[in-house]
């Protein structure tokens, strides 16, 4: 009734390369190597064996035992891989039928600007930083020396988590912990040069230029002797790179807790070359940039010395530029799930707001 050694070896070599996975090996140990399995029955058909060839055949069994130990343990590594790297197939494998070249998705807007400006300032020696979504209230306001019940902060309500952690209201929720990665600079006789680009949240009534949720790109420089002039030069560079052409600036004196002076930079409205429209609230002019000499109460809680090093912050409304910068006239089609209306900023069919028709 039970097959020889030899046998049970080949039986258990069919069986193994049938199994498809390393769980099903433990079936097939179970049935030839378990107490009540092949190989123990052999063992009690030794009872049977005439005593001269007892010895051999017990050798025989054992020989078979081993083998189908060996062979099991090899194939439950075999199978084990295999099923791994299905895995990775799995996750990784590209769809033939997945759309070609010509239907390949297209960047949004804002990550074209966004990646625009950072070759703009990467260009001129600064470091590009990425910071959190969520942050807590010491770095969003505190720290840039808004403290507690400080009305600055009414501007700038937001969405509260119930760990106590908030959406960053603006970009400038970093400059602390930007400050402070860099500030080996300072000793070693080296500028701080950082820009950081964020989604930032406000709980706002949304209109054709107001969102709940945009994105700002916040640059920061200090050193010794860093001035107004150092500010405006930067800001000047960075106009005239991203449009390419004289845009009309205007500086007005703008007031934020953690700058002293702080500024408006408005540029003229792009869209009706400053004659008034629903996206500049007729007003002819954009506000675009704010700025501002660091507040030396930022720089102390920083633990940079104010009476050394000065710099300049500037919170650069990004939406607002690409809003700008391809004549989008609502902010709404940014979040806006409307593919067809975000697909047409790849840079073939870009137009500079000065050559459509609109401008
Ligand atoms: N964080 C400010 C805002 O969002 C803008 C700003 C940044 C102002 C840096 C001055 C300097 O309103």
């Amino acid at each position: 009734m039970f097959q020889s050694p030899a046998e049970l070896k080949k039986l258990f070599e069919e069986r193994a390369a049938a199994a498809g996975k390393a769980a099903e090996m433990e079936q097939l140990r179970i049935e030839f190597l378990g107490k009540k399995g092949y190989i123990a029955g052999l063992m009690q058909e030794l009872r049977n064996v005439p005593n001269e060839r007892k010895k051999e055949a017990g050798q025989r069994i054992n020989e078979a035992k081993q083998f189908i130990e060996r062979a099991l343990a090899a194939r439950v590594e075999e199978l084990k891989k295999l099923e791994e790297q299905m895995l990775i197939d799995a996750t990784e494998s590209y769809d033939e039928s997945m759309p070609t070249d010509d239907d390949l998705g297209s960047y949004h807007p804002i990550t074209l600007v966004r990646r625009e400006m950072e070759n703009i300032f990467l260009s001129m020696g600064f470091a590009v930083e990425d910071y959190s979504e969520i942050t807590d209230d010491y770095n969003c306001f505190e720290a840039l020396n808004i403290p507690k019940h400080h009305p600055a902060r009414d501007m700038q309500d937001t969405y509260y988590l119930s760990s106590g952690q908030l959406l960053k209201t603006h970009t400038s929720a970093a400059q602390n912990t930007i400050l402070r990665k860099y500030k080996e600079n300072l000793v070693n006789g080296q500028p701080i040069r950082a820009i950081f680009p964020g989604r930032c949240f406000r709980n706002e009534k949304i209109d054709a230029c107001h969102e709940n949720t945009f994105f700002q790109m916040e640059g920061i420089m200090v050193d010794r002797d860093i001035s107004i002039s150092n500010l405006i030069y930067f800001m000047k560079t960075m106009l005239s790179e991203v449009f390419q052409r004289d845009v009309t600036v205007r500086l007005r004196p703008g007031f934020f807790p953690f700058v002293e002076p702080g500024f408006e930079l408005d540029i003229q409205c792009l869209i009706c070359g400053g004659k008034g429209c629903p996206s500049c609230k007729d007003s002819g002019w954009l506000e675009l940039c704010p700025c501002g000499m660091i507040h030396p109460n930022v720089l102390t809680a920083a633990g940079i010395d104010p009476e050394e090093y000065t710099g300049f912050a500037f919170g650069l409304g990004l939406t607002r530029l690409a809003m700008m910068r391809y004549g989008v006239k609502d902010i709404r089609v940014f979040n806006g799930g409307n593919l067809k209306a975000l697909s047409q900023f790849t840079e073939k069919s870009f137009t500079r707001p000065d050559e459509s028709k609109e401008a």
